[in-house]
């Protein structure tokens, strides 16, 4: 199977209009964040950030297949003492608008924040990714992402009494039920939502790079192998090294030059692509 990697450089406001209906499986991107990093590369005031971000989720919608998962990184900053409220705005008129379905938030804890001192807060060591689906059934592949169990089960679970271990919380309208005696004598459980990843942007030649981990995991979890994943900011193009390594196919769109060539040096994007860019199939 060829693995394909097509990296195009330019507004992801464009190029995303050239790209096929329903064709990627996973989308997983971290955009500019509103008034951050202005000196990197751009930025919106929040005020202006659902604006200009909705026009895009409208072409990630249509790119996406039925059965595939938005995955959105990004963080609310603080401006003036408050949190912006312009991520929980966007989610609303994704929703209302395009009809997205918000289904699951995960966080990323940066295990490796530094340290800090603020006057009104404490140190932010954590980030949200944002779940988006066009429809309840996707593709999920729970198993792929297991953890062992650990300690859990000698300790914790020793001290439960028999009616504990029987309780199915199911019952308290999740849906899902955890009867707990099920998982006594297992070695390997399902995670939670919360991920702990250290911060490996001094490795890599872009201020806000992934730690690889991350898109790995959303990776295995919404992807097969031969599936397709979308960056439309690709950066330093974290999520399509690994999409490569992890035999996806995969598709980078990167607004700086400098970012681009970094990351077409890097990935060799696949000849299939090279040679459509030679008959003016591309973009750019
Ligand atoms: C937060 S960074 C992404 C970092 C990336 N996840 C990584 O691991 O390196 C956002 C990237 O989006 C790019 N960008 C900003 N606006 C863009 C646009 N309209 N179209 C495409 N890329 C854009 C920026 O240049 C920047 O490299």
């Amino acid at each position: 199977m060829e693995i394909r990697t097509d990296l195009y450089l330019g507004d992801c406001r464009e190029i995303l209009e050239n790209l096929p209906d329903e064709s990627v499986d996973l989308i997983f991107t971290s955009p500019p964040y509103a008034d951050q990093r202005k000196q990197t590369y751009g930025g919106f005031h929040p005020d202006d950030y659902v604006a200009w971000f909705l026009p895009i989720s409208f072409q990630l919608m249509r790119v996406l297949k039925p059965t595939g998962t938005f995955v959105l990184n990004i963080k609310e900053k603080v401006l003036n003492g408050e949190r912006s409220t312009y991520v929980m705005e966007l989610i609303l008129e994704m929703r209302k608008q395009q009809g997205w379905l918000w289904t699951e938030e995960f966080i990323w804890h940066k295990k490796n924040c530094y340290p800090g001192k603020w006057p009104n807060r404490f140190r932010d060591s954590w980030e949200r990714l944002i779940q988006f689906n066009k429809r309840k059934q996707f593709y999920m592949n729970q198993d792929a992402v297991m953890v062992p169990m650990g300690d859990w089960s000698r300790t914790r679970l020793k001290n439960l009494s028999e009616t504990d271990k029987m309780r199915d919380e199911s019952k308290v309208g999740s849906g899902f039920g955890k009867n707990i005696s099920n998982w006594l004598q297992r070695d390997m459980a399902y995670p939670t939502n919360v991920l702990h990843l250290a911060t490996e942007c001094n490795n890599k030649n872009h201020s806000a790079a992934f730690p690889e981990g991350l898109p790995e995991w959303f990776i295995k979890l919404f992807t097969k192998e031969g599936d397709t994943v979308l960056d439309p900011f690709m950066g330093s193009g974290t999520t399509n090294a690994v999409a490569k390594r992890m035999k996806r196919n995969s598709i980078g769109i990167e607004i700086m030059t400098e970012y681009y060539e970094m990351v077409k040096n890097e990935l060799k994007p696949s000849e299939l692509y090279l040679l459509e860019q030679q008959k003016g199939y591309d973009t750019n």
